[in-house]
This record gives C-alpha cells, sequence and structure tokens, in this order.
C-alpha cells in the first residue's frame, strides 16, 4: 500500500509555484497538508494512486513522508522499520537562503547528522556511504527546523540517475566575496548538481552566453577552462586579469546572441552556458539555434521565470530543450 503522505522541499518563495504545479498535474490526487517555509506536505487521497517519485521541477527534494520525530531515537525506530536493508542517510536544514546555507548552519546540521549516525550505527542499522550512488539506492531524509526544539521530520526516496546527491539538493558552496557576480555561485551550484564539478575541464572551451559582468566566466577561468563570452554589456576587469593569471583564453565578443555568426564559433565546446536576462520564448530559440550550430557537449540554461505567468510555463520550456537523441546534452532550469 502506497504511504499516503508525500513531501516537497523548494526555494524560498518557490512555495506558491511549487502548490499550483502540483495541483494542475495531480489534482484530486495530492492535497497540500502540511506547510512550513520552503516545505509542504501531501496527503495522497486515493489509496490506489501512485505518485511519481519526482513531484514537481520545483521540488528540491520529494519522496514519502514518515513524519515528525521529536527525538533521534524516533528517528532510529522508524529506520529500523523502514528496511533491514542499507541506506543513505541525508541530514539538511528546512531554511535556506540564495546564497547558500551559511558554514554555522552546515555545523549544527552535522553535529545531528553525527548524532543519528552513532544512534542507528549502535542498534545495528547500516548505512551506505560508497560512492557513486545507483539508481534506486534508498535515502532516508532528515529534515532540521529553525531551531533545535523544532521537530526532526523524516521522509525517504529514491536516488535516480541524473538527480543530484547532495543532501537536500543543497550543494555547499557560498559565494565568495572577490568574483564579479552571484552568477558564479549559480553556476557552481549548476556544476554540482549535474556531478560536472567533478570532471577535469581544463583547457576546454565554454561558450558564456550573457557573460556581462563576468561571474560564471571567473568560476570557469578558474576551472582551466577558455572562455568565449557574448553579451553587449561590459566585463568585470578581475576577468581578463584571472585569464592572464591562469593562463588560459578569454575572448569577448560584444554582440547579442542572435546576431551570431555561427560559421565563426567553436565547435562542440564542452560546455554551453546561457544566461541571458530576457523571457524564455525570447532566449529558447536563440540557445536551440546556437545548440544546433556548436553541438556543446553539456547546457546549462538559465531560465528567467520572474512572473507567474512564466513560471506556469516551466514545463513547455523545460520540454522544449530536451534536445531528441543527444543524451550526452543536459537542460537545466535554474529558477
Ligand atoms: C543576469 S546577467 C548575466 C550574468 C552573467 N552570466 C555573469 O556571470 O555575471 C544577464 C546578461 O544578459 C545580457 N543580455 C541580454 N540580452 C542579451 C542578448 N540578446 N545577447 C547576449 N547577452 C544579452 C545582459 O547584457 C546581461 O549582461
Amino acid at each position: 500500500m502506497n504511504a499516503p503522505f508525500r513531501f516537497t522541499t523548494c526555494r524560498a518563495g518557490s512555495e506558491p509555484v511549487l502548490k499550483r504545479d502540483i495541483a494542475s498535474h495531480f489534482a484530486g490526487e495530492l492535497a497540500p497538508a502540511f506547510m512550513k517555509p520552503q516545505f509542504i506536505t501531501w496527503k495522497v487521497r486515493s489509496p490506489g494512486f501512485s505518485p511519481p517519485r519526482t513531484l514537481s521541477t520545483f521540488a528540491r527534494v520529494s519522496g514519502t513522508s514518515l513524519g515528525l520525530c521529536k527525538t533521534i531515537a524516533e528517528v532510529v525506530d522508524h529506520a529500523r522499520q523502514l528496511t533491514s536493508k542499507p541506506f543513505r542517510l541525508h541530514v539538511f536544514p528546512r531554511l535556506t537562503n540564495e546564497d547558500g546555507v551559511e558554514a554555522a548552519e552546515w555545523q549544527r546540521i552535522d553535529a545531528i547528522q553525527a548524532e543519528i549516525t552513532l544512534e542507528l550505527l549502535q542498534a545495528g542499522v547500516q548505512l551506505e556511504t560508497r560512492l557513486p550512488y545507483a539508481h534506486g539506492d534508498l535515502i532516508l531524509d532528515v529534515i532540521v527546523g529553525e531551531t533545535d526544539a523544532e521537530p526532526l521530520f523524516l521522509g525517504h526516496h529514491e536516488h535516480q540517475n541524473g538527480s543530484h546527491i547532495q543532501p537536500g539538493g543543497l550543494p555547499r558552496i557560498s559565494l565568495p566575496q572577490d568574483v564579479p557576480s552571484r552568477a558564479w555561485l549559480k553556476l557552481e551550484q549548476a556544476l554540482a548538481w549535474r556531478g560536472w564539478d567533478q570532471l577535469d575541464l581544463r583547457g576546454q572551451t565554454a561558450l558564456d552566453l550573457g557573460c556581462a559582468p563576468g561571474g560564471a566566466t571567473f568560476a570557469l577561468l578558474q576551472r582551466g577552462m577558455d572562455v568565449l563570452g557574448i553579451d553587449t554589456g561590459e566585463m568585470d576587469e578581475r576577468v581578463l586579469q584571472l585569464a592572464i593569471a591562469q593562463g588560459v583564453r578569454f575572448d569577448h565578443w560584444r554582440t547579442a546572441a542572435g546576431r551570431l555568426n555561427l560559421t565563426a564559433l567553436p565547435q562542440e565546446p564542452a560546455l554551453l552556458l546561457c544566461d541571458i536576462n530576457l523571457a524564455p520564448p525570447e532566449v529558447l530559440p536563440q540557445v536551440a539555434r546556437i545548440q544546433e550550430a556548436v553541438q556543446a557537449r553539456r547546457l546549462i540554461l538559465t531560465i528567467k521565470l520572474n512572473t507567474p505567468a512564466l513560471e506556469d510555463r516551466a514545463h513547455e520550456f523545460i520540454d522544449s530543450g530536451q534536445p531528441a537523441g543527444d543524451l550526452r546534452v543536459r537542460w537545466l532550469a535554474v529558477c
């Protein structure tokens, strides 16, 4: 029998679109039950209904709810009833901000994780810690509230190929002070989400559409990539300085993406990045045209969903970005 409740976590402010998205796909089948900032549980209404593993594009993590636990002993009890096989343990904060989770908060979470791990091991429960993750690996999610007085929320989900492995979908990366823009963080988070942060990209080429003032380019240069940036705007001078210091190449073509001479672009770049601040209906055809010409091996696309109407069209935009037959290329919606 299916568990009667599911849970979802999301970024701050995405709760309304998450609710609309789930309502539009599972109307009558899933009803919102318990809500806290960045966290919603869902009652499965009909016993025969089996929701898909991932409930929404806007959910960072979704899975089956096991409920609230006031003590770690309760967490251990639930875990023992869940399975006799080894599982992975993900402990993460419910509340996050746009610049990542602060180091002090991770310290608090890590202390709780250490306590849970110890009690699980003492109870004879086996934890899986080997890498890489395999499709179907069972993950126990422990979501920690704002204060230690708040009960822990417990749920579980199965790892799926291509989904992130960081607990809560939260890579432990924070924005350095001396980078040209927040796009540095967005790019590093996107790489981590796909596991591409582990690749050796030195000497490979990236094409960065909408590159100014240069946070993302800066991150790519730090990784030893050569970058061709496209933007009518000006680059931060630290970008050129870094390219010289790293001994890598940075070229800046000050033109609009729609005006590019496609035949002059590098072929099969390791990465095509697009962070143009225009609405998706304008940007997507341009990216598709450029991707068709260059055949980039990986693609990271920032979709600007800055109105509810655009948010509600997210699936349409993401689906339009699935290049049929080329599994090397993944489209990533960073909302
Ligand atoms: C959010 S900013 C990009 C931030 C940048 N990725 C970074 O790492 O700092 C959006 C950029 O898109 C650029 N842009 C807008 N329309 C464009 C177009 N048609 N072609 C290329 N760039 C464009 C803007 O000039 C602006 O610099």
